[in-house]
């Protein structure tokens, strides 16, 4: 059967999601889509429709919605829509209701969140026993990504500039491992307490020419950014993430590693590390089967089987 799939969001994601579609013979994938031909998009009662706009709930609900409204289940790249529960339980509840009625699932998916902090992570404790803790972390070449995405993270800027962005909330570091951590706890039975996010920047000592922007020196040309989720007043999950547009000139190279406290320690190491574009597009376009056929209502990664191509 030839499953239809609509891409709305013509920006990086969008386009490498299609490329990676438009090799399926099982697939027929029309976009990506942008912000003129939204109704086409959403409107199509597609089987799935890829929504791969933004980061944030609030600006994903109304295009989820007009989908589900449609007939579509939904494959969401925004990294809130992850653990839509956590930012707004509210819109989470309607979605999730709305879905049902309509016999669709909705599901927040890509690399980060959707993979290197949740879905493995969930995975990687099966063969232990107990779990105590979790670290995870992870460096990562930014290099590739377009300027709205730099500009969120916090690429591009004076020192100066960069605390004033933080404080009024335009740059945000990574976005998710809120949502991540929720995944993993609900998926081990656990609640999070607390959670606790603190991010320092790295300024450039060389000009970075990148595909979407000049980085010059002093300019913020990469991020170290530590989340914590708490239980039982202790931490639980430890997210340490090293971001750089040009990670060897700072020593690093990309790589992930997840450790297990528990019984027994487990530890994994990934190197190098999982590539932020092609694995999002693959994460998204490995989604559509399993989201066809998944129960309906707003699930997260954990509670679907993995992702394959
Ligand atoms: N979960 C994950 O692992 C993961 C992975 C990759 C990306 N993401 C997230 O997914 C989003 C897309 O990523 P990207 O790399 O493709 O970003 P991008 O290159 O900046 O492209 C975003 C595209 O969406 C459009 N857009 C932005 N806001 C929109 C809105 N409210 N309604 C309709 N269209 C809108 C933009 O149009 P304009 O140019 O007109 O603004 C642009 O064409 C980002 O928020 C990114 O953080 C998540």
């Amino acid at each position: 059967m030839t499953i239809r799939v609509a891409v709305y969001g013509a920006g990086q994601l969008g386009n490498g999601i299609m490329g990676v579609l438009a090799e399926r013979p099982e697939i027929d994938a029309s976009g990506p889509f942008g912000r003129r031909e939204r109704v086409r998009a959403l409107g199509s009662a597609a089987d799935v429709v890829i929504v791969a706009t933004t980061s944030f709930l609030c600006e994903v609900a109304p295009d989820i919605r007009d989908a589900v409204a449609c007939g579509s289940n939904v494959i969401v790249s925004a990294e809130e829509a992850a653990y839509p529960w956590a930012v707004a339980p509210e819109v989470a509840k309607s979605i999730d209701e709305q879905a049902r009625v309509q016999g669709v699932t909705v599901m927040g998916c890509g690399l980060n969140p959707g993979f290197a902090f949740d879905a493995l992570v969930v995975t990687a404790t099966g063969p232990a026993a107990t779990v105590r803790s979790i670290q995870v972390s992870r460096t990562v070449d930014i290099s590739r990504f377009g300027v709205t995405v730099l500009g969120r993270l916090g690429i591009g800027y004076s020192p100066t500039k960069f605390d004033e962005g933080l404080q009024k909330g335009l740059i945000r570091g990574h976005i998710g491992f809120l949502q991540s951590m929720r995944v993993v706890a609900a998926a081990l039975g656990c609640t999070l307490e607390d959670t606790r996010s603190d991010m320092t920047p790295v300024f450039a000592e060389q000009d970075h020419e990148l595909e979407a922007m000049t980085v010059r020196v002093g300019e913020s040309a990469g991020f170290e950014q530590h989340d914590v989720g708490f239980i039982g007043g202790r931490p639980w999950f430890d997210a340490q993430f090293v971001a750089h547009v040009a990670c060897a000139s700072v020593g690093k190279t990309p790589r992930d590693e997840i450790t297990i406290e528990g019984e027994p320690q487990l530890h994994f190491e990934i190197e190098p590390g999982l590539n932020p574009q092609s694995g999002s597009a693959a994460m998204i376009a490995n989604s559509v089967q399993r989201v066809v056929v998944a129960q309906p209502g707003w699930l997260t990664v954990a509670d679907l089987p993995p992702a394959r191509p």
